[in-house]
């Protein structure tokens, strides 16, 4: 008889953090999703996944090609080349930085889990926010608080709220440690104003939790000119920043990121912890890679200008998307920041419901994507009820099929007009006019 595996592994054997299974991450199974309605010649309206669609920069390829013959391990934080650079971009945006409050790793996913991991403690999550941040504090054995995000600020625990809930936990046997921001959100698009951060910092500060403030699309703001103000800058003794490439500069399959410690004496207990973790699970992040994020987090002009460019494509299609949705009567926030908008189609709740026997977010997305052979995600995946009624559109993979399309998406005086991506954006139409009531 053929081997079956180990005997201890069976469909019922306990897994710590509560888990019946490991499903596949909600993003990354919408991505497979497209990818094999493509394979098999099936039209597809990409809204499902998180991802920049942008052709990498030649700087970065020929900085990667250079790099090729970094082929030993090297440090477990990252080469000191990659953290004085990572230390430069944060200095740059208010948050003077030492190299060595800086660890690197291969993406800032893995980072933030071994975050958690070194942290060790329950975590609070706002509700709604990105897939991951309550997966991995279950996979690590500890619980997510889901606490409700400041309305029309997404990414951001209402402060009152947090405070409950730490206090709550604490009456029970429960310990939240730490508090997790996404500045700008994803899945909402939007970023939280500086009053709210402050607020959340003090009420951090009162119950002594870690702020881990997720920062990746920081660069990604539409207004150029809108006032970003981390928690690092107001509370720098207990706040972890973490950012990476992957949406600034689209190149999430090179998987790099960077970590920047908080400055007091909790920085280097959590680099130490932090080190622990990823010398037993990564080793170090990827020698070329390193090579070439430095390159990126140098920020020469050519890059900076292709940030910008990037950022004005995601700004005015992503908009484009929002004011289509709003036209056909769903409730949307104008997105601020990245390529994400999350409309609400509670307005359609009794129709839809009628017509199709859904109850909520999961039935519609399914919907969606059978009848329409759009993909999107239901707010349950960013920990909303399943009956909510919001989905996340994504419209990072609206700009083309070809690099050749992409590129002229980015130089585009007016991207909307380009055909493919006029076509998705009325296909996006077409749909809502065929749901609507
Ligand atoms: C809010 C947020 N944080 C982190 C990540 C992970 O990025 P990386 O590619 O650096 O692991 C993503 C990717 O979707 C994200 O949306």
């Amino acid at each position: 008889m053929p081997w079956a595996g180990p005997s201890t592994l069976t469909e019922n054997a306990p897994i710590p953090g509560g888990f019946k299974r490991f499903p596949l991450s909600a993003t990354l199974a919408a991505s497979e999703a497209i990818a094999s309605r493509r394979q098999r010649g099936q039209p597809i309206l990409p809204l499902g996944f998180g991802e920049s669609g942008l052709p990498v920069h030649p700087v970065l390829t020929a900085a990667l090609a250079d790099g090729a013959g970094h082929s030993g391990y090297g440090p477990v934080a990252g080469t000191q080349r990659l953290r004085e650079a990572a230390a430069g971009y944060w200095s740059r945006r208010s948050l003077s930085t030492r190299p060595d409050q800086v660890v690197a790793g291969p993406g800032s996913k893995p980072l933030l889990f071994g975050l958690l991991l070194a942290i060790g403690s329950d975590v609070a999550v706002p509700r709604p926010s990105w897939v991951s941040y309550a997966a991995q504090t279950r996979l690590i054995g500890a619980m997510p608080h889901f606490v409700p995000a400041l309305p029309g600020q997404g990414g951001i625990c209402d402060p009152a709220e947090l405070d409950r809930a730490v206090t709550a936990s604490r009456a029970g046997d429960r310990r939240i440690g730490a508090v997790l921001v996404t500045l700008p959100d994803n899945p909402t698009g939007r970023l939280a104003r500086s009053a709210a951060v402050r607020e959340l910092c003090a009420v951090a500060e009162r119950h002594d939790l870690i702020i881990i403030s997720d920062e990746i699309y920081r660069d990604l703001v539409h207004d150029s000119s809108a006032e970003v103000v981390s928690p690092a800058a107001v509370a720098p003794d207990r706040t972890v920043v973490s950012t990476g490439l992957s949406k600034s500069l689209s190149v999430g399959g090179w998987r790099i990121g960077v970590a920047r410690m908080p400055d007091g004496k909790a920085g280097p207990m959590l680099r130490d912890r932090l080190l622990g973790v990823a010398s037993e699970i990564w080793s170090a992040p990827t020698g070329p890679v390193q090579h070439a994020a430095a390159v990126a987090f140098d920020e020469p002009d050519e890059l900076v200008e292709r940030v910008s460019r990037s950022r004005s494509l995601h700004a005015a299609v992503c908009t484009a998307a929002a004011r289509i949705c709003a036209k056909a009567g769903l409730a949307v926030a104008a997105p601020q920041a990245a390529f994400y908008l999350y409309p609400d189609f509670a307005p359609w709740r009794d129709d839809l419901s009628r017509r199709f026997g859904i109850s909520g977010g999961p039935g519609l997305a399914a919907l969606l994507l059978d009848r329409y052979g759009a993909c999107t995600l239901p707010g349950s995946a960013f920990g909303e009820n399943s009956t909510s009624w919001r989905l996340r559109l994504a419209t990072g993979l609206l700009y083309g099929d070809l690099d050749e399309q992409r590129e002229q998406a980015l130089t585009a005086a007016d991207p909307l007009r380009l055909p493919w991506i006029a076509s998705a954006l009325a296909r996006l139409g077409e749909i809502l006019a065929d749901l609507r009531p």
